[in-house]
């Protein structure tokens, strides 16, 4: 499983290049916007820092466009900017018409707002590079954002599609390994939720305990022990 990070924030994404090595970017127009940068000039620093690389960097077009043939425009204008972009495009059936053409130009497509099973085959059938069903979004509002995904991959190899399932808008770094369970591709979540997947208190329970064990063991200098 592939972890994304969900930011357009540098300070993240650089932290966690560094000391996480995580597999790709996701952004969207708030993640932008909470950079405090404006959008080019943004994705244009994410592209620096991992170009030569082949990490995906998902883009979305600008989400007021509502036209198959508008959003093919925008998508072909992202996409030159930077062979790591992926082009996010929403889930309508507009958006789907514009990825399919999208992917047959050789353009990957990260089909974005996915909220039922229906709209992940469709996106599937397209042959979307990446799927993205919003499972906090679901959560919200009562359903089983694990369930949800662990149907839309059961369909998948059912059928044999090759898009890759990317569980967005997580919010609890434990629930990661619930979507690993029900065979999601990818995570994407934000640096803090993954902060939060590193911890447990129990570890730190542990460290006082052993810490405590430690003191008044220890033998001065471990050189006389080289063999
Ligand atoms: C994923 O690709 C999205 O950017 C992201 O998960 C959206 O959710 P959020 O903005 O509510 O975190």
């Amino acid at each position: 499983m592939k972890y994304f990070l969900d930011s357009a924030i540098m300070d993240e994404i650089r932290y966690a290049k560094a000391n996480w090595g995580v597999d790709g970017i996701t952004t969207n127009p708030r993640h932008i916007k909470t950079s405090g940068k404006p959008f080019y000039t943004v994705i244009n620093e994410i592209a620096l820092e991992y170009a030569g690389s082949d990490a995906p960097i998902s883009v979305e077009i600008n989400p007021h466009l509502t036209e198959a043939e508008d959003m093919i425009a925008a998508g072909k204008q992202l996409a030159s900017l930077s062979p790591n972009f992926v082009i996010k495009i929403p889930c309508t059936e507009q958006g789907l018409v514009a990825a399919k053409t999208l992917t047959e130009q050789g353009i990957r497509c990260n089909v974005t707002l996915v909220f039922t099973i229906s709209q992940a085959i469709q996106a599937a059938r397209i042959g979307a590079h990446f799927v993205s069903p919003f499972v906090f979004w679901l959560e919200q509002n009562g359903m089983d954002g694990v369930d949800y995904i662990r149907k839309i991959k059961k369909i998948y190899q059912t059928y044999g599609y090759k898009s890759e399932i990317i569980a967005a808008a997580i919010r609890d770094g434990n629930k990661i390994a619930a979507f690993a369970e029900a065979g999601v591709d990818i995570v994407t979540c934000g640096f803090d939720v993954y902060k939060d997947s590193f911890h447990s208190p129990y570890t730190h329970h542990g460290i006082a305990i052993f810490s405590n064990a430690w003191d008044g063991t220890e033998e001065g200098d471990i050189s006389q022990w080289k063999k």
